[in-house]
């Protein structure tokens, strides 16, 4: 049974530039299918088109109506306030609807009730324990039980939360509200490797449909069935996941280029041929005929398009060789929010030349630790840079709150940036052309690795 069909999806945010170009597809019941393609060239504008957030200028997109459809989006947007309770509560508006109105009726009816408010109390809480009303609680404990959110981080603000733990708060609402159709745009962006093992288990045993967005090959590697890469708008098929991808592309790759190269080494064989027969055949029609026959030949030959190799970007940040200068020392360095200390007493003494991974559960200080030895953050203890140390800071989302940062476009940033490091990356940046001047606020980088930053 087809879960999901789309079939000759165009969508353009600006005119005669369709980002997705005539895009078709079809998922089955049960499929587990990564989407695969470089930034910006429209996943999570198709995901918001299946989930109905977004329109499109034509063609045909079916979700089957009796499945339940849930994202967990790149972005997770909630209502300030919200608590994580009030997230998890979320998977059951329709039960908590109901249960708002038979608690307005209890309240009407304490002084003596009608007969007809007594039979639509009646049906009302019919419904509600149909829908599993009173399981609900028993539920949500259960959910955060084996997902590790305790007790006194759902009384929390979800906006306070770190990227990791959002979204497993949002992984715990779409289990809770028992969705067929999981639509998951990079899961595993914030999440630490103990829940990226735990979602990967989840999803091979997910019953469901899955869709899932990813630049993350390992995650890809372990849940995928198949693959469908977005290119030029169009859609690419793989059977299998992405090590089979990376196999079958290059495989693709090489069979058109050598197909490509067959053609054009024999249209110049023949090229020759025509010249040289036309040149004999001006006092002989029969050679001169010969050469228009060749010449129509070579007009008939399928024309094979040389294929492209996938731009890479190519930066390095080996400005100025300082093995073995002090970068950073740290001495006695702790840090506390209230009664709960993230990190205590860490000595610690870097040195130029070292690559070190930061590496700890979702919540445990990683992000407030660096925060602290840039200066972000007050802490106890004693930091101190090396004299000639520059540092640049890419931080896990990029906030640009000011007046001019909400119209801050990768180019300005470029010129905003140091005249060195432009010279040395600018040409080899992502952004190129109009992405260049696109306000950032709809860049789709902006949530991950955001070179246009530092090109
Ligand atoms: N509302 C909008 N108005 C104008 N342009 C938009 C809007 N939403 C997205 N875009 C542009 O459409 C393109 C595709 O965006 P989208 O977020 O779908 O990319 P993506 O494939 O999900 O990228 P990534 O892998 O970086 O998440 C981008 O160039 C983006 O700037
Ligand atoms: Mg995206």
């Amino acid at each position: 049974m087809v879960d999901i069909q789309v079939r000759n999806l165009t969508k353009f945010f600006v005119i005669g530039e369709n980002l997705l170009d005539n895009l078709s597809f079809e998922i089955q019941e049960g499929e587990r299918v990564a989407i695969l393609g470089r930034n910006g060239c429209g996943k999570t504008t198709l995901f918001n088109i299946l989930t109905g957030q977004m329109d499109y200028d034509s063609g045909e997109v079916y979700v089957n109506p009796n499945k339940r459809l849930g994202l967990i989006s790149q972005i997770p947007k909630f209502p300030a306030g919200y608590t994580v309770e009030d997230v998890l509560r979320t998977a059951y508006a329709g039960l908590m609807k109901l249960k708002a109105r038979m608690e307005r009726l209890e309240a009407d009816m304490a002084g003596g009730a009608t007969a007809e408010q007594l039979r639509e109390y009646d049906s009302l809480s019919n419904r509600f324990q149909s829908g599993g009303g009173y399981e609900m609680d028993v539920d949500v404990d259960k959910v955060c039980n084996g997902l590790g959110i305790p007790a006194e981080q759902r009384a929390q603000e979800f906006d306070s939360l770190s990227g990791g733990e959002k979204t497993r708060a949002n992984l715990a609402r779409l289990l809770l509200e028992k969705t067929d159709i999981l639509l998951l745009d990079e899961p595993t962006n914030h999440l630490d490797l103990r829940s990226v093992e735990w979602l990967e288990g989840y999803i091979q045993n997910f019953r469901g449909t899955v869709l899932a967005i990813s630049h993350d090959r390992y995650f890809i590697d372990q849940i995928a069935q198949r693959v469908i890469e977005i290119a030029d708008g169009h859609a690419e098929f793989y059977s299998g996941n992405y090590s089979f991808y990376m196999d079958e592309k290059q495989a693709r790759f090489d069979l058109q280029m050598k197909q490509y190269e067959q053609e054009q080494a024999k249209l110049k064989q023949l090229g020759y041929t025509v010249e040289r027969m036309k040149g004999w055949g001006i006092n002989n029609r029969t050679l001169y005929r010969r050469a228009m026959s060749i010449q129509h030949r070579m007009d008939r030959i399928r024309k094979t398009e040389r294929p492209k190799a996938e731009r890479t970007m190519k930066a390095s940040f080996g400005g100025r060789d300082f093995s073995g200068d002090v970068v950073f020392k740290m001495k006695n360095v702790s840090k506390s929010f209230g009664d709960r200390t993230l990190f205590s007493d860490v000595n610690l003494l870097v040195e130029g030349g070292e690559r070190i991974a930061l590496l700890g559960d979702n919540g445990t200080g990683k992000s407030t630790f660096i925060k602290c030895l840039l200066g972000e953050e007050d802490c106890q203890g004693k930091i101190q840079f090396g004299p000639a140390v520059k540092w640049g800071y890419l931080p896990q989302i990029i906030h640009l709150t000011t007046r001019s940062g909400a119209s801050t476009t990768p180019c300005s940033m470029r010129k905003t940036a140091r005249l060195r490091w432009r010279e040395t990356v600018s040409a080899r940046s992502c952004f190129r052309g109009k992405t260049c001047s696109r306000p950032w606020a709809t860049c789709p980088a902006a949530s991950s690795p955001a070179w246009g930053c530092v090109c």
